[in-house]
């Protein structure tokens, strides 16, 4: 499988819009650092809405605004009442966006009613000029420094990233109880009345001032109280033409990280790719398929739509251009299953061809960016087939697995191999240690580690990836000769199972061998006796022949091998996390240089490109 994914860095590329119509209200600046609340208010925390103006240059359609919020297009066209979530916003079109309110105990005095949102810092950007413009005067200032002891307002640095904290409110239970099920952040504007906000919200006067006092000024957030959203009616806004959104895809992807939607993607894609290779459980995907078969066609346009909001952080490709590069989809052009390699403006990459049918099971990965996880380039939507095609960069040497088990000519050197076991520890601790919730990728095998150009290993395909530890799954899914024992007999999904399954690619690389022999005897079954007794002996018979030919450092192997035999723990908790493996491979690659250093040895070359 030759794939390498692309993420690209955080995202906010939104540049910043100076206000020149200026009110005469600086007096009336709100000073407050925001709205008191008691932490053990029962409606706390509750699920409540802000209402949003687009405005020009930057929030003019609802991926920007969802950026603001971490939110996804459909997230804020559902309650918003757009249908297209691809489409542009109007200036002072309105729009309801999610927020999850909640009572945060700044220090033992104060307490304040906010919904957190983490905003990375850009060139320019301040407190203010970001409260102001950006979250449209839904906080202040004071309050983003109050909320953020540890920044220094005058010193902020491109990158940090600052909890903005929105203001608003729950209902108190007894404001439930009569029947008010969410006080709305509305900013209050210079030219509203509050009787045209009660009214334009469906709300009563009488209940906006008991809630927010008589005394509103301008650009107060006042909370709206409300027993349903109100509909909004919106106005039909042509969608941007193709080459307005191609530069536009190209010019956010320069900047930023691979957000929700785009891992959404890689999962889209991924499960795909599962499917297309044949897993181990076939039943499953067979049901799986024939679900998908039964949607209609304008239901899976429509589900293009809403993912196809999701994408334009990423390059996109025209059809006509996929279809050129790989000469119209020949077969000589397959890599592997449907994944085509074509060349585009003199770069090669890899491309997927796919319908899509699981808009629901998509939900996962919330964040990677990692250089050892393979990277997204971009898409392309061909709405009249229903296709989708996702676009990765071109991994040169293909995957572990064929590098290990059917190239007889070229060996991987003990260097090699320890440098791809420490990439991919990386790439693991990366995925469980680093992304909120954690990601269980629950198919790390040979084959889904690919080799870029210069043998640095990539950890791909996350199509059974899984957020959130400890989660029973119904379905098992994964490969045999990896599977960690717990889940295939409990279905208990967490991070150790990751563990597991890196302790089998470990013993491949040791052993040459492949996880599962042609009998269908696992690897790991087999490695627990080569460590007894400390014989040399054992291990030397075990290991790779090639790797004795190259006298490489026995110590090394071994140091490897028990981090191996203590990935392989029948108790998960047993098994040490990735931040260890980490830890003691770096120490084994260590003790390699230190011993081809003193004996004199060099390394044999890697191997040919
Ligand atoms: C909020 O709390 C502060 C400090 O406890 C208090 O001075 C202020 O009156 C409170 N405001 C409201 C509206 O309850
Ligand atoms: C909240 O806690 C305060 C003291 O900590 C108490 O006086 C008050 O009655 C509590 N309110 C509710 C609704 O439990
Ligand atoms: C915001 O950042 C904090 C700290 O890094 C993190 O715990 C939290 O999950 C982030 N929130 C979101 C919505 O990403
Ligand atoms: C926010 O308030 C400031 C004055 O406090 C005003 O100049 C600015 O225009 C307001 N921003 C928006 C988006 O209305
Ligand atoms: C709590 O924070 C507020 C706002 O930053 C500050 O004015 C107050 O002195 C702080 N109180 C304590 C006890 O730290
Ligand atoms: C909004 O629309 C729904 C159905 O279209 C209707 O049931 C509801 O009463 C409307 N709500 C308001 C506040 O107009
Ligand atoms: C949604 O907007 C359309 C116009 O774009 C309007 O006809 C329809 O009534 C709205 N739906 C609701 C539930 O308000």
């Amino acid at each position: 499988m030759k794939i390498k994914f692309h993420h690209l860095p955080p995202l906010l590329l939104l540049l910043l819009w100076y206000n020149t119509h200026q009110h005469n209200v600086q007096a009336q600046l709100p000073s407050t650092i925001g709205y008191n609340c008691t932490a053990n208010q029962s409606s706390s925390p509750c699920d409540t809405f802000v209402f949003y103006r687009a405005a020009p240059p930057s929030f003019l359609d609802l991926a920007a605004v969802g950026d603001l919020f971490s939110l996804s297009r459909p997230e804020i066209a559902i309650p918003s009442n757009i249908s297209s979530p691809a489409s542009r916003l109007l200036p002072d079109q309105t729009l309801f966006v999610p927020i999850k309110c909640s009572c945060n105990t700044v220090n033992t005095s104060v307490t304040i009613s906010y919904s957190p949102q983490n905003f990375t810092i850009r060139s320019g950007d301040t407190f203010y000029l970001v409260s102001t413009i950006s979250y449209q005067n839904l906080t202040t200032y004071q309050s983003v420094e109050v909320v953020n002891p540890n920044s220094i307002p005058t010193q902020l640095n491109v990158g940090d990233v600052i909890v903005f904290p929105i203001f608003c409110r729950c209902p108190t239970s007894s404001q439930r109880q009569s029947g008010l099920n969410y006080l709305i952040s509305y900013v209050f504007q210079p030219s509203d009345s509050l009787s045209a906000v009660a009214s334009k919200l469906g709300a009563s006067e009488q209940m906006i001032t008991e809630i927010n006092g008589a005394d509103i000024n301008p650009y107060d957030t006042v909370f709206v109280p409300v027993s349903n959203l109100p509909n909004l009616t919106q106005p039909v806004v042509p969608p941007l033409s193709p080459p307005e959104r191609e530069r536009k895809g190209a010019v956010i992807g320069l900047g930023v990280g691979l957000g929700v939607c785009g891992a959404l993607l890689i999962l889209v894609c991924a499960v795909w790719w599962y499917r297309e290779r044949g897993g181990v459980f076939k039943d499953v995907e067979k049901q799986q398929q024939r679900k998908g078969d039964g949607l209609l066609k304008a239901e899976k346009v429509s589900l293009m739509a809403d993912v196809s909001g999701c994408l334009d952080k990423y390059k996109v490709f025209q059809v006509e251009d996929l279809s050129a590069a790989t000469d119209g989809f020949d077969e000589r052009c397959i890599i592997q299953g449907s994944v085509y390699k074509g060349k585009i403006d003199g770069e090669w990459y890899a491309i997927k061809k796919m319908k899509w049918n699981a808009y629901e099971e998509l939900k996962i990965l919330q964040k990677v960016n990692h250089g050892n996880l393979v990277r997204l380039e971009g898409f392309c939507i061909d709405q009249e087939e229903g296709n989708c095609y996702l676009v990765y960069e071109y991994a040169e040497n293909g995957s572990l697995h064929s590098w290990l088990h059917e190239n007889e000519a070229e060996k991987l050197s003990w260097k090699t191999r320890l440098r791809i076991a420490i990439d991919v520890a990386n790439g693991l601790q990366y995925i469980h240690e680093h992304t909120r919730p954690k990601v269980v990728h629950k198919d790390i095998k040979s084959s889904n580690i690919l080799l870029d150009s210069n043998m640095r290993a990539k950890i791909a395909n996350f199509g059974l990836a899984k957020s959130g530890c400890n989660a029973i799954t119904m379905h098992i899914v994964g490969t045999q000769g990896y599977i960690a024992p717990e889940y295939l007999a409990d279905g208990v999904v967490s991070t150790k199972m990751d563990v597991f399954s890196f302790g089998v690619v470990l013993l491949e690389l040791i052993s040459g061998r492949e996880a599962r022999d042609e009998q269908g005897n696992v690897l790991w079954a087999s490695a627990s006796g080569v460590m007894d007794g400390k014989e040399e002996r054992k291990l030397r018979e075990w290991m790779d022949e090639c790797l004795l030919r190259e006298s490489c450092s026995t110590d090394s192997v071994s140091s490897v091998m028990a981090v191996a035999v203590a990935c392989l723990h029948k108790d998960p908790a047993r098994r040490p996390s990735m931040v260890d493996i980490v830890y003691a491979l770096s120490k084994s690659d260590d003790l390699f240089f230190d011993v081809s250093e003193e004996n004199g040895l060099s390394p044999r070359a890697v191997v040919a490109r």
